[in-house]
Order: C-alpha cells, then structure tokens, then sequence
C-alpha cells in the first residue's frame, strides 16, 4: 500500500531504512514512502526481495533505490552512505532496523553466536548513526523541509526492558541500543537532531515466525500480550513515520513502546 497518502508528512526527504527487504523495515518503509519520502531500501542477503520492494514502492508513484551493505562493516556503511548523497543530495532520515537473533541457552552459547548480534544489532546502528550524524552536521537544518537537522529511529525492542532467557546476546544488545540511543541523543539535541527507538513488541515477521505460526504457539503468545492482538509491521511504520515528522519536534530520546501492552507485566494482572 503505496497510494500517496493524505498528509505527505515526509514530503521532500530522504530516509535511509536498514534491513528493508522484510519484516518491520519493508512496512516501515512502504509507509515512508506512502508519506512522500524518497526510501532506500539497505539488504545484505536476497537482491530479489529488495527489488520487489522498490518495485511495489515505484508502482505506486513513490521513489525508491536498493543498497547492499553489511551494517556490521564500516566500509560497507561508509559507502553506502556517499552512495545515497550522491543519487538524493543529502539524508534526512535514519531507520536503524536491521536486526537478527541467534538464541540459545546461555551456557551453550557460542562467542560466535554473541559477537554476531552485538555486531548487527549494536555495532551495526552505531556505525550508521554516526554516519547519519556526520551528514546532518554538515548540512544543517533546511526549514523547508523539517525544523530538525535530520532524525534518527533505532528499532530497538522490548527486550531493551524485559529480560529474556536464552535470548541474552539479544537482550543485551537492545539494552545498549537504549543507552547509545539516549546518550547519543542527549549530545546532538542541540544541533537540531532527533534521536528516539521504536520498541516493538511480538510483531508477525519472519525472525519469530516459531512464535506465531500455530494456533497453539499464538494462543501462548497472547498471554503475553493484553490487547490480546498480535502486532503487524504497519503497527511499527505508523510508529515511525510519526517520530520521523515535524509532528514529533518536542520529542527527543525516548523510547516508545509499540506492543500491546507487553511491557505492562501481564502475569499481573491476576497474579502478585
Ligand atoms: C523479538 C521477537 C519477539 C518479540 C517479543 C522482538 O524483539 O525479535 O522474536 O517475538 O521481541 O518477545
């Protein structure tokens, strides 16, 4: 869903989504553009998917390039990045999505398994940030097209707050998302750059597909979850292409739980 939507609130920008051939960053995405952004799509693994994606997007009469880069590789985002600034000039707005998990129990995890996800998961929204960072210093705030000098979301996730056993490579690297997300806020607020996460909560994609794809796997997947609803990528675009926008200005460092309620301790509301 492409049809250029009533508001156009990313009229004349340019936003650069990680991870963008599925999932959360392919919603998010779709609705950026939707909302009048220029949209580069970033992949590292399946071409074809990216360019179903600028294909959906384009036949709508929305913008949109695919990239590959490994987030995890500093030349790689380094490239990428003078790539975007000289097909669109310039970029307005960073999505750090790309994500993976690798789980298992904390006494058979591998290093292997630990490093990959702090690579991707942290490492990866780091280097992009930075880059991000570099370029709206450089250019500053251009009050025609936003009051902020570019904006940054980092998808972070409820895990960034809920512990979660056999999961501890990936608690603990949405745990340093929150705390890079915050600090690196904190220090660029004053030249006009936006920095917030989305924590997403159980949302239909293919990284916990396990979790969802049964009826009894969604049955128990409810109990975690009071709207009693499991989440959908457009639940999470609308989410960032809110924060992306003007409509969001006041708003710097947080982040804004998208879940339906996960993070509310639902074994409360009959326990304790
Ligand atoms: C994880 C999903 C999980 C959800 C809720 C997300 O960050 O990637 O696998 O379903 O959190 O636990």
């Amino acid at each position: 869903m492409v049809a250029k939507g009533p508001y156009n609130r990313l009229e004349g920008q340019v936003a650069l989504i990680t991870g963008a051939n599925s999932g959360i960053g392919k919603g998010v995405a779709l609705e950026m553009a939707n909302e009048g952004a220029k949209v580069v799509i970033n992949w590292v693994f399946n071409e074809e998917s990216a360019i179903e994606v600028v294909e959906e997007i384009k036949s709508q009469g929305g913008e949109a390039i695919h990239l590959k880069a490994d987030v995890s590789k500093e030349a790689e985002v380094q490239a990428m990045f003078q790539s975007i600034c000289e097909t669109y000039g310039t970029l307005d707005i960073l999505v750090n999505n790309a994500g993976l998990q690798r789980d298992n129990s904390f006494w058979d995890m591998t290093l292997e398994e630990w490093q990959k996800v702090i690579d991707v998961n942290l490492t990866g929204q780091f280097l992009c940030a930075r880059e991000a960072v570099r370029e709206f210093m450089k250019r500053g705030v251009r009050p025609e097209i936003s009051c902020s000098a570019g904006k940054i979301i980092c998808m972070s996730s409820v895990h960034e707050l809920i512990p979660w056993a056999t999961h501890a490579n990936y608690a603990a690297s949405k745990g340093g998302v929150m705390l890079m997300m915050k600090s690196l806020a904190q220090e660029v607020a004053p030249l006009k750059i936006r920095v917030n996460s989305i924590g997403p909560g159980a949302i239909k994609t293919p990284i916990n597909t396990s979790a969802w794809a049964t009826p009894a796997a969604e049955k128990a997947l409810l109990e975690l979850i009071p709207y009693d609803r499991v989440g959908d990528p457009y639940d999470i675009a609308k989410a960032a292409v809110w924060l992306a926008s003007d409509e969001s200005e006041y708003v710097q460092g947080i982040t804004l739980f998208v879940d339906g309620g996960m993070t509310l301790y639902p074994g409360f509301a009959t326990g304790g």
